[in-house]
């Protein structure tokens, strides 16, 4: 038996990958384990979103390289968006390492585990994803309660700041049929919440030339096949929440009154310098339309502070945005110039580093106010949440759940169990959650 050491950095994409490519590995005998130390095979699933996260991976890197020097059979590999980005320049940085696949190439781990255990230096890079049911391999999901579907993989929206596209390719739906018995297997296994997952989910079937292949349609499938569980979908691309995603949302009963919808920039001439493909306005009108349909729904979004040649005003209007929409949780980051990017070019525009986290303070301080001030909404109203952990506090066991809308919920409640779907009267609200007691 080998153990496998896999460590993970960046979005849920990347932790679905995790699971698949521990799923792939375990029929070659690979176990997994939590102590790097103790693994004959070391992986890192890179994020490359910003300089930091990128850097991250190869600072993890040079520490195991050091490792192999006293244990030279120790094996090292590379994953993920870096490795997609920088390709063979991986090893000019770290010629130690025994793998590098791209984010198109799990699929072919098979092949490639089987050269590096002979001692080749395998470096798998392509442009055009491995064609493959899905289901043909084995996943080891980390969570007992939530499991991840991909359902389409890669961006083609081209955010002027955002390496995604370079990273993870073109847009590819999988077949609705794939996904549905890949639900169908996860149900059977225990699971209560399916979170389908997209760098823009809501395009999803766009490039089948399909009209009946959309998300709303695949929700509507979803929700009809049998059991107790609920289900979610991330990430939204604002103008491509059509009224036909809205209605089967509302429809359909398993299906999470939720939308992350990232907005960027609360000002129509940063989000055109963005390339996105809506203005402040039609944001606006999205939200309202969500907001009018479900009394409950949360509604969150990503924002960036200090986007080439944005002005203190320009800034201001995101400010605003998040208080005139009622936004209930913001993801924040300064913003990072990308290589391949249109926006990495306009250096002639960069703005300062103080100048960038000074604004990122201000927008974190903003979206701890509006984290807040949504909690408190909730205070006195009944939502359904699923246990996701029970931890010990003072001597009581605390029942630590996510609602519906995606908050996260705490109460206390020795009959309640992991995985049960409980319904909750919020009592109290703090900025980050929710505390309250079960109902009937
Ligand atoms: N597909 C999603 C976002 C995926 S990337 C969307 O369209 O919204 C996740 C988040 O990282 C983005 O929403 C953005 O806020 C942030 N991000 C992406 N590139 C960035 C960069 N160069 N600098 C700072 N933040 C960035
Ligand atoms: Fe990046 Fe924009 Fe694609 Fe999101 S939609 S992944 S921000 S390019
Ligand atoms: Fe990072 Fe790649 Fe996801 S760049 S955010 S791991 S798609």
């Amino acid at each position: 038996m080998k153990k496998l050491y896999i460590e993970t950095l960046g979005c849920q994409m990347n932790k679905s990958d995790s699971e698949r490519i521990a799923g792939i590995l375990s029929d070659f005998g690979y176990v997994e384990t939590t102590v790097e130390k103790e693994a004959d095979l070391l992986i890192i699933n890179t994020c490359s979103i910003r300089q930091l996260s990128a850097d991250k991976a190869y600072s993890k890197l040079g520490v195991w390289g050091k490792w192999k020097k006293t244990r030279p059979e120790l094996k090292i590999g590379i994953c993920g968006c870096v490795a997609q980005q920088d390709k063979e320049k991986v090893r000019q940085r770290a010629p130690y390492v025994d793998l590098v696949f791209g984010t198109h190439n799990i699929y072919e781990l098979p092949s490639l585990i089987k050269r590096i255990e002979e001692d080749e230096k395998v470096c798998s890079i392509t442009t055009k994803p491995i064609v493959c049911n899905q289901n043909d391999f084995k996943i080891i999901r980390k969570d007992s309660v939530n499991a991840w579907i991909p359902i389409i993989e890669g961006c083609n929206n081209f955010c002027t700041y955002c390496v995604v596209p370079f990273t993870r390719g073109r847009e590819r739906s999988r077949a609705p049929e794939e996904i549905i018995q890949e639900a169908k297997n996860i149900i059977k296994d225990g699971f209560k919440e399916i979170t389908l997952l997209g760098q823009n989910v809501d395009s999803y079937g766009k490039d089948t030339n399909s009209p009946d292949i959309t998300l709303a349609n695949l929700l509507r499938e979803l929700n009809k096949l049998d059991g107790e569980f609920r289900i979610r979908f991330v990430t939204s691309y604002p103008s491509d929440i059509t009224d036909d995603l809205i209605d089967a949302v509302d429809e359909c009963d398993k299906v999470c009154k939720y939308f992350h919808i990232p907005m960027q920039s609360g000002n129509s001439r940063i989000l055109s310098e963005m390339n996105r493909r809506y203005t402040k306005e039609e944001y606006y009108t999205i939200v309202s339309k969500i907001r009018n349909r479900f009394a409950n729904v949360a509604i969150t979004s990503d924002f960036i502070a200090g986007f080439p040649g944005e002005t203190e005003e320009e800034f201001i209007d995101t400010l605003k945005a998040i208080d005139e929409l009622e936004l209930d949780y913001s993801n924040t980051a300064a913003y990072s110039p990308r290589v391949f990017t249109k926006a990495g070019k306009m250096t002639d525009k960069f703005l300062s580093e103080e100048v960038k986290y000074e604004r990122l303070e201000r927008l974190n301080e903003k979206n701890r106010e509006a984290s807040l001030k949504s909690n408190e909404k909730f205070v006195g109203r009944i939502l359904n949440v699923l246990v996701e952990s029970k931890t010990i506090k003072d001597g009581k066991v605390v029942l630590n759940s996510r609602a519906d809308n995606n908050k996260i919920v705490h109460f206390e409640d020795s009959s309640k169990n992991v995985g049960d779907f409980v319904n909750i009267k919020i009592t109290k609200a703090q900025t980050w959650c929710l505390f309250g007691n079960p109902v009937d």
